[in-house]
C-alpha cells in the first residue's frame, strides 16, 4: 500500500446544498491512517463524523480535496470501481445492524463472499471462522428476528470482517446496545484488529468505545481539533 497508508486525506472539504446556500460540513480535513490502526472519530452530534466516514467509504463524495483510500484516489474513481473496492477491501458496521431478515446468520455472513465470487468450500471455511470469532456458533442457522441486539451486532461484525478487509468503518456500532454488550463487541473488535491487522475507524460519542481506542481524533464543527494516541495506543 502506498506509504503504508490505508487512508490519506488532504484538504477535504464537503459542502451540502441547503436551499440556495451551501452548508460546509467538513472544512479542510487532513488525515492519515495506517495499517492495523484502531482509531475513533469523536465529536458532538453534527460535527461531521458520519459525513467523513461516508466519504472514506465511497458512499458519498467530497466537494474538494485529495482522498486516497487503500491506494485509490476516491474522487477520481468511478461508481463501479468504488463498489468493487468496497466489496473487496472494506467492511461496514452500522448502528442499525442492516441484516437481511430472510437470511440466517450463516447466510448474512456469507453474502460478501458470494459477491466476491469466492468458491463454496472457501466460503464455508471463512463463514465458520467468522462465526467462531464473534461467538455465535450456536446461532448459525437462526434468523435475525430471533436474535438479541448484541447477537445481531455480532452477526454484522462477522459479515464486515469475513473477507478480512484492510479497513472497517464503524458508525456508532454500540449505540443500540447496553453496557455489557458494548464491552463484549469492543473486545471482539480489538482481538480482530490484532489477529487480521485490519484498520478500524469508528465514529462515536460513546465513552465505552473510547476506552478501547488507540487513537482519538476529535472533530468539532467540521474541523479536526485534536488527534492523539491514547494510553493503549502509546503502549503499542
Ligand atoms: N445530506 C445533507 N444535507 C445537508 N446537510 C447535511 C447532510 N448530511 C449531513 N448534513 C449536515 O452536516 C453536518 C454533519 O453531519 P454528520 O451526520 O456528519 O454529523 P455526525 O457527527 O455524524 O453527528 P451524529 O453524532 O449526530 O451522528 C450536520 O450539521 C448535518 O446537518
Ligand atoms: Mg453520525
Amino acid at each position: 500500500m502506498e506509504n503504508n497508508y490505508v487512508i490519506n486525506i488532504q484538504k477535504l472539504v464537503k459542502q451540502f446544498p441547503v436551499g440556495d446556500d451551501l452548508f460546509t460540513a467538513l472544512k479542510e480535513i487532513n488525515l492519515n491512517i495506517k495499517t492495523a490502526e484502531f482509531t475513533g472519530l469523536v465529536g458532538s452530534s453534527g460535527s461531521g463524523k458520519t459525513t467523513l466516514l461516508n466519504i472514506i467509504g465511497g458512499l458519498d463524495s467530497a466537494s474538494k480535496g485529495d482522498i486516497n483510500v487503500l491506494g485509490h484516489s476516491i474522487n477520481s474513481t468511478n461508481h463501479n470501481e468504488k463498489a468493487k473496492i468496497r466489496r473487496k477491501y472494506m467492511g461496514f458496521i452500522f448502528q442499525s445492524y442492516n441484516l437481511l431478515p430472510v437470511y440466517t446468520v450463516y447466510e448474512n455472513i456469507e453474502l460478501p463472499l458470494l459477491l466476491n465470487g469466492i468458491n463454496s468450500i472457501e466460503r464455508d471455511k471463512k463463514v465458520k471462522q467468522a462465526i467462531e470469532w464473534v461467538g455465535l456458533t450456536d446461532k448459525i442457522n437462526s434468523k435475525p428476528i430471533t436474535l438479541s441486539g448484541g447477537q445481531c451486532q455480532r452477526t454484522a461484525i462477522a459479515r464486515a470482517i469475513v473477507h478480512r478487509p484492510a479497513l472497517v468503518l464503524a458508525d456508532e456500532p454500540t449505540a443500540n446496545l447496553d453496557a455489557e454488550n458494548s464491552h463484549q463487541i469492543m473486545k471482539i473488535l480489538v482481538s480482530l484488529n490484532k489477529e487480521i491487522s485490519t484498520s478500524f475507524l469508528f465514529a462515536t460519542h460513546d465513552e465505552k468505545i473510547m476506552n478501547y481506542l488507540k487513537r482519538i481524533i476529535r472533530l468539532e464543527d467540521g474541523k479536526i481539533i485534536s488527534d492523539v494516541l491514547t494510553d493503549i495506543g502509546n503502549k503499542d
